[in-house]
Formats: structure tokens, C-alpha cells, sequence
């Protein structure tokens, strides 16, 4: 059978994973994150308290290890991500610095991150997560010390760094219409209306299975109508354990709405799934009792949500 890549080549879409350089030695990982996907997202190693744990000392060496596999396998790379609250190093957390010096070492990270990828980078998660799920201002260093603008000013650094990159922001719980969602619409339509830099959003799209909002079409259309590209940046769906024949076959019909969705709007550009395996997800660390949320279990077989997918894209 064509692979998901295959697919989502044949209708120029984004067919995306995360991966982690730690796992990349490991065939089977890294046949599959080759195979059956056509962009890479570093899943921790681009994220600033990695590449740049002390003020200007940068350290590229697990960044640039996705990035050549990457290259290697004539895959896109999604940039993740350049100003966000969690996995900050404390130099900066901690830093108390004057408005005029935060804005100079958010500019020395963006320019110096964005600038060393722009022939291997074309699009950036510029800001992730400013709202928190109140719908207000999340409580980081940059707002505090910068207010709103912080936002305006890294997209303009990002800019600067490199004007061909398509630039994001990233958030989870915008997926569908809510108070959140709605809280992003007036932001990016201000920034727009400011002349910012802004050209996509993305919706990270952390589901639970059964829960999937409805109006994620209609979401997507609203941000593409404001002018925006949108794209599912971290998608997965989690299940309550253990994963029955019957939930996986919720979670795949959750699979299905989530991607039609994105496929029926011109604007959304593609898909990427928060992971390679069931493996080394992220969620079974974080949610208690859940799991199984990737299209792909941790024995590396299809499940049924990967089957979904498959269809979706125009498989047989
Ligand atoms: O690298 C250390 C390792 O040395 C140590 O032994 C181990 C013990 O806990 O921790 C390792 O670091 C972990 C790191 O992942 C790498 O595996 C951290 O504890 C852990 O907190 C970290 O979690 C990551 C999380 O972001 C942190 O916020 C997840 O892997 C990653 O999937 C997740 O990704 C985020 C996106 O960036 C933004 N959107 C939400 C998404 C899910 O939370």
C-alpha cells in the first residue's frame, strides 16, 4: 500500500511527525518516521533551554541531527519553537531583565536560531501558547515584561532573521470554536491589521477520543477567511487504557473527522501527528491512565486510526 507520505504527497499537503534525536539511531523508528511522513518537527531539541542553555552560548548539536535526517530523506522541517513560557532556560525565566534587554536576547535567540536554518527552515512556530485556556494573556516573562507586544516584536525579529519563512503561532485548545479560539481571532486580526508578519496558525490539536470538538471546520475557515494558512501542528487523540479494538476504532473516526476537516479547507496545508510510536508519546507521562494516542502503536503496526488517515488522503 502507498504510505501516508505517498498520499499526502500526491495532493501537495503536509503529512508531519514529531521526532527526538534520541530515538533516531533505532532503525525501525527512524524507517518510519522516513517513510510514511513528508515534514519533521523536533519534538524537544529545537526548544530554547536546548539549543541555548546560557546567554549566546548556543548548542546545536541535537537540533541539526533532525535537521540532516531531515534533509537526508528530502523531508520539510516545521520549526518549533522560538518564544514560549515552558522549557525556557532560568537565564532567562530568572532573569529580571529591563524591556530593552529582553528584547535583545529574544532578538539574539530568534536571529541567531532562525538565521542558522533559513535554507532548511520554511516555517517557524514563532510564539506557542501565549493564551492560557481563561482566554487571557498567559502570566510569562515576555508578557510581563513586554506586555502584548511581545508577540508583534518576536514575529518582526523572526522576520527580519529570515523574510521567506512563513511565520505561526501555536496554540492547543484552539481547535475548535471556544472562548480560546475566539481570544486568537481578534489577536492574529490585530496583528494583521498592524501590518505584523504573521502568515499561519496552528492548532495543536491534543484531543481526547470521543471528545472532538465539531466545529473544527468551521474554525479553520475563519482563520484561513482572515487570510491565514492553518495547519494541525501536534495531533493526537488519547484514549482512556486499556485501548479496546472498540476505542481504537473511536479514536479512528476521531482521526477521520480531525483530517477532513483540515482536508476540506484550502487553507489548511496538512497534518502533523504529535509522535512516530505510541511508544515515546508524551501523553501516558502526563495524563494518568491514557495513552495509545498516535496513528502508529508502540510494536510499530497501523492501528486503526493510521487506516483513517490513509482513506482520508485517497488510499485504497
Ligand atoms: O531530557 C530529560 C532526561 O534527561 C531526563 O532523564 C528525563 C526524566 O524526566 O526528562 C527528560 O526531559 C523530558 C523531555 O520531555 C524530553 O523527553 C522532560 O522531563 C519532559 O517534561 C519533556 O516533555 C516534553 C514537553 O513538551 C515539555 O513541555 C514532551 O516530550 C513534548 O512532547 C512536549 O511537547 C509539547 C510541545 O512542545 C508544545 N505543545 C504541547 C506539547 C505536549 O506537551
Amino acid at each position: 500500500a502507498a504510505t501516508l507520505r505517498d498520499l499526502a504527497d500526491q495532493r501537495g499537503l503536509r503529512m508531519g511527525t514529531a521526532v527526538g534525536s534520541q530515538h533516531l539511531s533505532q532503525s525501525q523508528y527512524a524507517q518510519t518516521a522516513a517513510s510514511e511522513f513528508n515534514s519533521i518537527t523536533h519534538e524537544n531539541d529545537l526548544k530554547w533551554e536546548t539549543v541555548e542553555p546560557q546567554r549566546g552560548q548556543f548548542n546545536w548539536t541535537n537540533a541539526d541531527r533532525i535537521v540532516d535526517f531531515a534533509q537526508q530523506n528530502g523531508q520539510m522541517v516545521h520549526g518549533h519553537t522560538l518564544v514560549w513560557h515552558s522549557q525556557l532556560p532560568s537565564w532567562v525565566g530568572n532573569g529580571n531583565f529591563s524591556r530593552s534587554e529582553l528584547l535583545d536576547v529574544m532578538d539574539t535567540h530568534i536571529s541567531t536560531t532562525v538565521g542558522r536554518y533559513s535554507d532548511d527552515i520554511a516555517t517557524w512556530d514563532v510564539v506557542n501558547e501565549p493564551i492560557g485556556d481563561n482566554a487571557q494573556f498567559r502570566d510569562s516573562v515576555f508578557y510581563r515584561t513586554l506586555g502584548q507586544d511581545f508577540i508583534a516584536e518576536a514575529f518582526r525579529m523572526a522576520d527580519r532573521a529570515d523574510p521567506d519563512a512563513r511565520l505561526f503561532i501555536n496554540d492547543y485548545n484552539i481547535d475548535g470554536i471556544n472562548a480560546k479560539s475566539d481570544a486568537y481571532y481578534e489577536l492574529v486580526k490585530d496583528l494583521l491589521a498592524q501590518g505584523v508578519p504573521i502568515d499561519g496558525i496552528g492548532f495543536q490539536g491534543h484531543l481526547i477520543s470521543g471528545q472532538v470538538p465539531s466545529s473544527i471546520q468551521q474554525n479553520i475557515q475563519r482563520f484561513v477567511d482572515l487570510g491565514l494558512e492553518v495547519m494541525i501542528t501536534e495531533l493526537d487523540i488519547r484514549i482512556q487504557m486499556p485501548a479496546t479494538e472498540q476505542k481504537l476504532e473511536q479514536q479512528a473516526r476521531d482521526y477521520e473527522q480531525v483530517v477532513n476537516a483540515c482536508y476540506a479547507v484550502s487553507g489548511c496545508s496538512g497534518v502533523i501527528v504529535w509522535g512516530v510510536t505510541d511508544a515515546y508519546s508524551w501523553v501516558p507521562d502526563t495524563f494518568e491512565g491514557q495513552g495509545a494516542a498516535l496513528p502508529i502503536d508502540d510494536s510499530y503496526q497501523k492501528k486503526p486510526a493510521y487506516w483513517a488517515i490513509h482513506e482520508a488522503l485517497g488510499g485504497e
